[in-house]
């Protein structure tokens, strides 16, 4: 993506964009042509014929559980009062509920954090304090081994900035006519310092107001400008991964654009790299890693950091971008060690890693890579968790297989392993080594013949069911001959989910079977072929599913990512309940909605399911124009909103959002 074609749209936009040039080249034109003997023809009809023809083929359970709902007597498992679609300058929660803020971009993480000043801001005091974009949160409950929900580590990612809403007088940079000719050594160095994690140390006093522990041993920032580290597995030291900085490929500053990640059972985080192309610079025309770097859409330049840093140059440092793209993990409990990427888990744009513990011991780790027509990835490790000594496993991640899905259109999904050696991984596909299918993990799958997909993001396991839900968010560029059963709407908007049940269930198991759980959207206008349980209010569907989670009871949780696409559903991003089970299967009911321009990440339950931790991630970022009372660009000098402390002259600011049940309680009933 070039900058240029970027203009009039906020950065996740060019997140968007980038995520729209087709750089799988591998998808099988034949794929639409595949009948659906699971789902029927039904599933290939769109528009007004999808919902007639749908309704027509109720099957009686579905028929009793439509009369259900016209009598309002479906059993969910949430009590919640729903709140309504909308889109304002704050944020909402269902009544009964308070959503307080926990910590902002800027204030303090480290102890010596100066005070937050963004009109004076340096990369020195960004790194104490907490970065920009907050999106995945993980939690740790203290003492470590204890289900405490009251006490615990918050493990948080920061994705990426937002230049026109972080630095005064700036405005948009990404733009043709600004060509970030705006941005500066400091400004940059501040953007390197904002991205990255933080571990906060938190705390629910006696009242039940959860607040940030002050000076705790176990704070700490990672960032892309100064943090060394480690590079482990099987690509680890690999002359593609040497630069001359690091002749080892074994050591590299920095992780960036961390997305969604997983907590492993043995209490570590894993942070997924996403758009890491954006932050490169260059020229690919006979670049050496030419056809690689091509797959991943190297180089991006969506920012200025390749002007002051040259190993953001794939001209000057030819490898650096290889040392991106991958899971890191950290130890939260142990501030001074070092984090590791996992190169076993692959190299692509990782949404997320979220764990399972399999019942034969092992760790089965589930991946999306988030782009249009990219694919669904799982990594089952070959040790054993070993669970009464935590230190004993910092090598789990290091050894194991790396799988990629292809869902058939009879409702399994058969797991490939992407093995060297193995099928066409070979050399003569110009395969040398296992460090090159993990580095091209992409370009492997492709020749695997792996399923494009519909953007993947989350992909959740429910530790007590078994079952697996992958969250698709959209993909607007499916054309009519591309829909199969698994991705069945052509330019699909609005996203779905598919609930995966792995063989017999064993995570670690190569095949699982599959269906779709709901077609997101809204359900009432016919052309969306939206798929939800009539039971849904006008408020329970929604759009573009990105994380999610399963509480403690076994319920789903979905957040959402529209980006400027609230435009199109009425609806700000939010937090929405979504039954998974019996009758109420496919009900959607709104919990929680963020302010204008945000999207919602990070969703995540104390072990009591009594307090959910969410991130509001880039407040007044996108769509502002469409916001009726504003229709402008929003800057730091003139937010759309100035969420949360709607204070003259603080330009909005990414928080974390801790939500309780006045009164105690479980979170939704
Ligand atoms: Fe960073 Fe796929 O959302
Ligand atoms: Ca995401
Ligand atoms: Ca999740
Ligand atoms: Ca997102």
């Amino acid at each position: 993506m070039k900058k240029q074609d970027v203009k009039g749209l906020t950065r996740s936009h060019a997140f968007e964009l980038s995520e729209d040039v087709p750089s799988n080249q591998s998808i099988a034109p034949t794929i639409g042509e595949v009948i659906g003997r699971r789902f029927g023809r039904r599933e290939f009809l769109k528009g007004s014929l999808a919902v007639t023809v749908m309704g027509a083929a109720m099957d009686p359970l579905s028929q009793a559980v439509a009369r259900a709902a016209r009598a309002g007597t479906v059993m969910t498992p949430f009590t919640f009062e729903e709140i309504s679609h909308g889109v304002d300058e704050r944020h909402h929660v269902a009544p009964g509920y308070d959503a307080e803020i926990l910590i902002r971009w800027g204030d303090p993480v480290l102890p010596d954090a100066p005070p937050f000043d963004p009109r004076n801001q340096s990369a020195e005091a960004q790194e104490m304090q907490f970065g920009y974009n907050n999106d995945y949160i993980g939690y740790v409950g203290l003492p470590f081994g204890s289900d405490s929900s009251s006490h615990g580590l918050l493990c948080v990612n920061h994705e990426y900035t937002n230049e026109e809403l972080m630095f005064p007088g700036l405005g948009r940079q990404d733009t043709k006519e600004a060509a970030l000719a705006g941005m500066t050594r400091e400004l940059v160095d501040i953007e390197m310092a904002a991205h990255g994690n933080s571990i906060i140390e938190v705390r629910r006093d006696p009242g039940g107001k959860w607040s940030v522990v002050p000076d705790s041993r176990y704070a700490r920032r990672i960032s892309a400008r100064s943090t060394e580290i480690l590079i482990s597995g099987p690509a680890a030291g690999h002359p593609r991964l040497r630069t001359g900085a690091d002749p080892s490929g074994t050591r590299v500053i920095g992780t960036l654009n961390n997305c969604a990640g997983g907590m492993t059972p043995w209490g570590t985080y894993l942070t997924a790299e996403e758009n890491f192309n954006g932050y490169f610079s260059g020229i690919l025309e006979g670049h050496p890693e030419g056809r690689n770097y091509r797959r991943y859409g190297v180089p991006g330049g969506w920012y200025a950091w390749a002007r002051f840093h040259d190993r953001f140059d794939i001209d000057k440092e030819p490898n650096e971008a290889n040392r991106f793209g991958w899971v890191v993990e950290i130890d939260p409990l142990d501030p001074s060690s070092t984090p590791v990427k996992r190169t076993a888990l692959g190299r692509f744009k990782h949404e997320g890693a979220e764990t399972v513990l399999n019942r034969d011991g092992r760790v089965v780790i589930y991946m999306g890579d988030d782009e249009r027509f990219e694919y669904v990835y799982k990594f089952v490790s070959e040790k054993p968790v070993d669970r009464s000594d935590r230190g004993a496993n910092s090598d789990v991640l290091d050894s194991g297989t790396l799988y990629v899905a292809k869902f058939l259109d009879d409702g399994q999904v058969d797991w490939m392993p992407l093995t060297f050696g193995t099928g066409p991984l070979t050399p003569e596909n110009g395969f040398e080594s296992q460090a090159d299918v993990l580095i091209e993990a992409r370009r492997a799958a492709d020749l695997l013949e792996a399923t494009p997909m519909d953007r993947p993001e989350d992909v959740q396991a429910d530790p007590a069911s078994g079952r697996v839900y992958v969250m698709l968010t959209n993909n607007t560029r499916r054309k009519p001959e591309q829909v199969d059963t698994a991705n069945p709407r052509a330019g699909n908007p609005f996203g779905h989910i598919i609930e995966m049940t792995p063989a017999n269930g064993d995570h670690a198991a190569t095949t699982a079977s599959w269906e779709i759980l709901v077609k997101c959207g809204d359900p009432s206008v016919a052309e969306v072929g939206a798929m939800w349980n009539p039971a849904t209010s006008e408020n329970g569907w929604f759009a573009s599913p990105d994380n999610c989670a399963v509480d403690h009871r076994g319920r789903l949780w979905v957040t959402t990512d529209q980006g400027s696409g609230w435009a199109k559903s009425g609806t700000a991003d939010g937090v929405w309940a979504l039954a998974a089970e019996g009758e109420a299967r496919g009900t959607g009911r709104m919990f929680f909605r963020v302010p204008v321009g945000a999207e919602m990440c990070g969703p995540v339950f104390t072990p009591d399911d009594k307090t959910l931790f969410v991130a509001v991630q880039h407040p007044g970022a996108d769509g502002a124009h469409h916001y009726e009372p504003f229709g402008r660009e929003s800057t730091f000098d003139d937010p759309v909103t100035r969420w949360p402390d709607f204070e003259d002259g603080m330009p909005p600011r990414p928080s974390v959002v801790v939500i309780t049940r006045r009164g105690g309680g479980p979170i939704g009933g």
